[in-house]
């Protein structure tokens, strides 16, 4: 069962029922300021970091779901509603919701009115604005009252929703023509503040929240709208909103639209005031006055979208099937851009109070936006590698606005560090910047122990070495990919981390992942080696990495798949002799991916095992059989009742490591088919079953011990984003950078027979043409008409076309 569908022309989600399972959400802004907003207008809206600069406020666990947002409520005669259907709940003649790329319009048709909502954030501004249009479909003429509201949060969201003594006396507004400005702290140590404007004179406003709702009632049921009239009541203390009122005669078939703008502005410390106890408000004016009217609105919006185009275009597809094409060319790309801004921090399901930016999570969301944003990507990975630790570990997250290592969750999660490896290897392959290797990089943000980033990257790969365990394998710490599994931690207490609570201390508990890990990211670490003239580093990592392999071969292989770990005491985890927990996912993906037992048919035996017992019609479960009681010495995993989360969910994150591991083996039908069943496009048609957004990827879906199997949750930030379109478009399409050339070696499925594939690189344009007659044999390369051996293209200078025909 569907919502709504796509439409690819416009790249835009059309929802087509307010009743979807969930609030289906989309995300606006591109740089500084981001909203998020649903399919009814809800969400809210920060600068940068959504923890400490929250403009908007918003309430998680709210029933009914989804409260607060960017309201307009239209009053008409005695009735009024709102045209995402809620708050208000007013049955509409016809409702719309389009979901476009970083932007939102939400149209509700009542009794001859449409209400159309357009909502963005322009490139270049922190403001996102809100267009409303007002269409008299009736043959009357009609008089109608257009009430805004936006509920300001009081900046800092952790604060606001817990310091309740202080937070309700510090409340200050000012009103100045038809802009509200909210302005909170900013006599003390503040030099920010927002605005709510609107480009049209007010019939009225309000600022104080009780005033416009009534002591009793709640977004549904304002007393202003009820009565239709604003009480211009001015905030002070209590809980500031921005509402304006205007009055609006429409002639039968007329129009009229109007634009508010709700904007973030921040004044140089002496330019705070225009006179004692006055905002200066010269900025906020300047921006306001760059969206007052309805073509500036379009213009930026025409720019908002071919900023779009450009970026997409380095990586397009034509398969014949819609459903591939919409993923990889539109949905895929964009979810990885958002997790580019939004790390974990603000989702509908991450408060933007929680984590900051994950070092792992960072250096693997990379991997799916490096050729959208090569530039960005360079600044993010030189923000990431100056929070890493001088002995080559790192801390586990670091806030985006201070850009500092958190302190809360420490450092001793042993795989982070090789994903600043991957991550580097694939912005250098992308662009072929080797300047980025001698950057001075601190460590731990400290300028005095700068150091080029190649030595980060040394130091990273060295710590695994210089952290092995008993069977020469890397000693897990923390948790290694795998958050949940803790093999240090013994918690017995509830209220405590299983991470970072660790009461038993000791060099024992080892990680097979993390050897597979550390043989992935080897031969990537000695090409860079190599590049900046440290031959000999190669050849030890590469020396390095065949010994690890064969320590995996020899302590790591359980018979007929990988182990996923030895524990504290030295037992094996992820073994058939195990109780529960026999057979892990994270290690068949990971050393197959770094090419362990390929060669020796340990490779195979090991995928065909995930098979066998980890694959369902919704994806690949975590493990199996799920743990059904707490096993202390696990840790976190255990504590998922079994088919949630790490305990047997099917986390989207680590499927395409068997999609890539399979391509790996030459099974393109077996990757394709493990890549279909996560794709949200897929999903669309068992809507009711998946829940969530046919667009966004999840992080997971309850796995087949769940009495929801199918259904799944954290729609939005997940590594599932960057890592499913590195499988689908590197692995089964097939075309991938790397630091000699472009790498064409598709491992297509039999019902794609004919694919092209233009992709931007380097300067250069590369147009792919692949007949797939499905035999599983090795693509033979036409390049420019002349043929070559093997699957590497040479890079083109800059400015020049490529067309390559593949046959495989
Ligand atoms: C975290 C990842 C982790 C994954 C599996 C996610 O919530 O962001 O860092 O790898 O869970 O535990």
């Amino acid at each position: 069962m569907r919502f709504g569908h796509f439409d690819d022309e416009a790249r835009e989600y059309v929802i087509t029922t307010p009743r979807t399972p969930r609030p289906w959400i989309n995300y606006l802004g591109t740089e500084e300021l981001f909203g998020l907003v649903s399919h009814t207008g809800s969400g809210y809206t920060f600068y940068r970091d959504a923890r400490f600069r929250r403009l908007t406020r918003y309430r998680y666990n709210s029933v009914p779901t989804d409260a607060g947002g960017r309201y307009f409520y239209i009053r008409d005669g005695n009735d009024f509603w709102t045209p995402g259907w809620a708050p208000v709940r007013r049955e509409l003649d016809r409702y719309e919701c389009r979901h476009g790329l970083s932007y939102t319009v939400i149209t509700g048709e009542r009794n001859g009115i449409r209400a159309e909502v357009l909502c963005f954030v322009p490139l270049g501004a922190a403001a996102e604005v809100h267009r409303v249009r007002l269409t008299n479909l009736s043959g009357r003429p009609r008089t109608l009252q257009l009430f805004s509201l936006a509920e300001f949060c009081l900046w800092n969201a952790w604060d606001d929703q817990t310091n309740y003594q202080r937070n309700l006396s510090i409340g200050e507004v000012e009103i100045d023509g038809s802009a509200i400005y909210h302005t909170t702290e900013y006599r003390e140590r503040r030099s920010h503040f927002a605005v709510y404007a609107v480009n049209a004179p007010l019939a009225g406003f309000d600022t104080d929240r009780e005033s416009f709702l009534g002591a009793w009632n709640g977004w549904s049921e304002p007393q202003a709208v009820v009565d239709g009239r604003s009480r211009n009541s001015v905030a002070s203390g209590w809980s500031p909103i921005g509402s304006h009122q205007l009055a609006m005669d429409l002639a039968p078939g007329e129009e009229r639209s109007c634009v508010f703008v709700l904007g973030y502005v921040e004044n140089p410390a002496d330019e705070k005031w225009e006179r004692p106890g006055v905002v200066n408000k010269a900025r906020a004016r300047e921006l306001l006055a760059r969206f007052a009217s309805d073509a500036q609105v379009d213009a930026a919006l025409a720019e908002l979208k071919a900023y779009w185009t450009v970026m997409l275009s380095s990586y397009r597809v034509a398969t014949g099937d819609p459903r591939v094409d919409r993923m990889v060319n539109i949905w895929n790309p964009y979810n990885c851009m958002v997790t580019f801004n939004i790390s974990r921090s603000a989702s509908y399901f991450e408060t933007g109070i929680g984590r900051g930016m994950g070092f792992r999570d960072s250096n693997q969301d990379l991997l799916g936006f490096v050729h959208l944003v090569p530039a960005r990507a360079r600044e993010r990975i030189l923000d990431i590698a100056a929070t890493q630790l001088p002995d080559g570990s790192a801390y586990h997250q670091y806030q985006p606005l201070t850009k500092r290592g958190n302190n809360d969750i420490g450092s001793g999660f042993n795989d982070d560090p090789l994903w600043l490896i991957e991550g580097v290897a694939a912005y250098v392959e992308e662009t072929g910047d080797l300047a980025i290797l001698d950057e001075s990089v601190p460590f731990d943000n400290d300028p005095a122990i700068a150091a080029p980033l190649f030595e980060h990257l040394k130091r990273s790969f060295h710590h695994v070495l210089a952290n092995l365990g008993p069977h020469s394998l890397p000693l897990i710490g923390r948790a290694d990919w795998n958050d949940c599994l803790n093999l240090n931690c013994f918690s017995e207490t509830p209220d405590e981390s299983f991470q970072t609570t660790g009461n038993r201390t000791g060099r024992s508990a080892e990680s097979v992942f993390i050897a597979g890990l550390f043989v992935h990211a080897a031969p990537l670490y000695a090409a860079l080696a190599e590049t900046v003239g440290h031959a000999g580093e190669a050849v030890a990592a590469r020396e390095h990495a065949g010994r690890m392999a064969r320590t995996v071969l020899a302590h790591g292989w359980d018979g007929e798949w990988f182990l996923r770990a030895y524990d504290f005491f030295g037992n094996p985890v992820g073994s058939a002799a195990c109780e529960e927990g026999q057979i892990f996912i994270e290690p068949q993906g990971f050393c197959v991916m770094a090419g362990i037992g390929v060669a020796e048919g340990q490779a195979r035996k090991a995928l065909d095992a995930v098979k066998a017992r980890l694959a369902t019609p919704h994806g690949i479960v975590l493990q199996q059989p799920a743990y059904t009681r707490y096993h202390v010495e696990l840790g976190e995993i255990s504590s998922y009742p079994p088919g949630y989360k790490e305990n047997a969910g099917v986390f989207c994150h680590n499927n395409p490591w068997i999609i890539i591991a399979e391509t790996v083996i030459g099974r393109g039908e077996h990757a394709f088919e493990y890549w279909r069943k996560l794709a949200p496009a897929f999903r669309e048609e068992i809507s009711e079953v998946h829940r969530l957004e046919p667009y966004a990827y999840a992080q997971m879906i309850a796995g087949r011990d769940a009495p929801r199997h199918g259904e799944a949750k954290n729609s939005w930030l997940t590594g599932a984003a960057a890592w499913n379109y590195v499988a689908i478009t590197q692995h089964i399409l097939g075309v991938r950078p790397e630091l000699g050339g472009l790498r064409v070696h598709p491992c297509l499925p039999k019902e794609l027979p004919e694919v092209t594939i233009t992709r931007r690189c380097r300067g250069a344009e590369y147009r792919i043409a692949i007949r797939n007659r499905g035999d599983g044999g090795a693509p033979a390369l036409r390049v420019n008409s002349t043929p070559i051996a093997g699957t590497l293209v040479p890079w083109a200078p800059p400015g020049t076309v490529v067309e390559i025909e593949v046959e495989v």
